[in-house]
């Protein structure tokens, strides 16, 4: 049977790959991101009481108009933003199913999209399954900071679109306001749209602050904003996420988002608009101890952490003092020899490149993270 192959990423992967192999040797799983502690009962509770309720049936296709509500307050709370229910919030299922759905809602064959790599694994091939083609320029390693003359470099007359992420996945960087000052220049006389990945965007650190695209008054025009409530609450199993956009690409995306899911869980949007009605916490501050705790256990062990993740569940670190295998390697012999999973940087790149530098997630309970770097204290540098 002859069927079309819709993308160019091949095989499984990396994070099924090493959550296997994580099983196979008894391994502590520090690679994929999710956490491993009890969401709040709180949000528990919403979610059997939307079900017990009788909030059982379809949810309008645009979202809960409660929890469209919930979101905007939510966001004039947070960064003062007006934005409008019904015709800039789309609620959907997870932040992953927001961007293919945005890319599908603008791309035509033959469209180029800037990536800025290393990145998140569902971005080229969501491009590539719209007939569009993944134009790749590599962050600076260490500091994985943009290179904007490679950016300026890149786009073309085809360019239709660039996907940012702060906070970043692997590397924990996060884009400051200048850096937002510097897309808007070189996309200000051109019709290129941003979509800008903030799955993160709770979860910066050090007293920093995270810098919406929303915020940025001439980009927003241009933009879908993705999030995901699973980052936020810590239950990324709910897979629950929305998009905010101004009404011209609301409106694209609710067009594909009607015919691709048409709508969303429904108690999980009650439970959702319930708990943020209820104010919950700032919940950087938790991770935050969390990073800290592993960045202190990590100093006696030969990693090298280049620089502390500023946000995300992510931490990146270097192995130039223990080995020096290709990435891949290196993280299988580790989940093999001294039983910690990771996931190798070089997955995050289209074009395979080794800075020799993997990824561990923090977001786990304190002993978790205390076991796993108890076997890494057997590595000699
Ligand atoms: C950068 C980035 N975007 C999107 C997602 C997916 O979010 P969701 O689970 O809501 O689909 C993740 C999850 O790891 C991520 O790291």
């Amino acid at each position: 049977m002859q069927l079309p192959q819709k993308h160019s990423a091949t095989g499984t992967t990396i994070f099924t790959v090493m959550s296997a192999l994580a099983q196979q040797h008894n391994a502590i799983n520090l690679s994929q991101g999710f956490p491993d502690f009890h969401i709040d009962e709180r949000l528990s509770a919403a979610l059997a009481k939307a079900t017990t309720d009788g909030y059982n049936q379809y949810a309008p296709m645009t979202g809960l108009p409660l929890l469209r509500q919930a979101v905007a307050a939510n966001f004039a709370q947070r960064y003062g933003l007006a934005i409008d229910p019904d015709t800039e919030i789309t609620i959907t299922p997870g932040a992953t199913y927001a961007i293919y759905t945005a890319f599908t809602a603008i791309l035509q064959p033959g469209d180029e999209v800037i990536v800025l790599e290393p990145a998140y694994d569902s971005y080229i091939p969501n491009i590539e399954m719209n007939g569009a083609k993944a134009v790749s320029v590599p962050l600076s390693a260490p500091s994985f900071t943009v290179d904007w003359q490679r950016v300026a470099d890149a786009i073309t007359a085809r360019t239709r679109a660039i996907i940012i992420n702060t906070p970043h996945n692997p590397t924990g960087a996060i884009w400051s306001r200048e850096d937002w000052d510097q897309l808007a220049a070189l996309v200000r006389d051109t019709d290129i749209l941003i979509l800008s990945d903030e799955v993160y965007e709770q979860l910066v650190f050090d007293g920093q602050r995270h810098y919406s695209v929303l915020e940025h008054e001439e980009l927003r025009q241009r933009s879908f904003a993705l999030f995901s409530f699973g980052k936020v609450y810590n239950n990324t199993g709910w897979k629950m996420g929305y998009c905010i956009a101004p009404p011209e690409l609301t409106t694209a995306f609710r067009r594909i988002h009607q015919f691709l899911c048409f709508t969303v869980n429904t108690p999980a949007q009650y439970a959702l608009a319930a708990h943020l009605a209820n104010g919950t916490e700032p919940i950087h501050s938790v991770m935050e101890r969390k990073r800290n705790h592993f960045l202190s256990l990590m100093a006696d062990t030969p990693f090298t952490i280049h620089t502390p993740t500023q946000g995300s569940y992510f931490q990146v670190a270097g192995y130039e003092r223990i080995s020096n295998m290709p990435d891949h390697q290196f993280a299988e012999w580790l989940t093999k020899e001294y039983g910690v999973a990771t996931i190798p940087v070089s997955a995050f790149y289209s074009t395979g490149k080794d800075d020799r530098l993997i990824r561990f997630c923090f977001a786990k309970k304190e002993e978790t993270l205390n076991d796993a770097v108890e076997r890494l204290r057997g590595l000699r540098g």
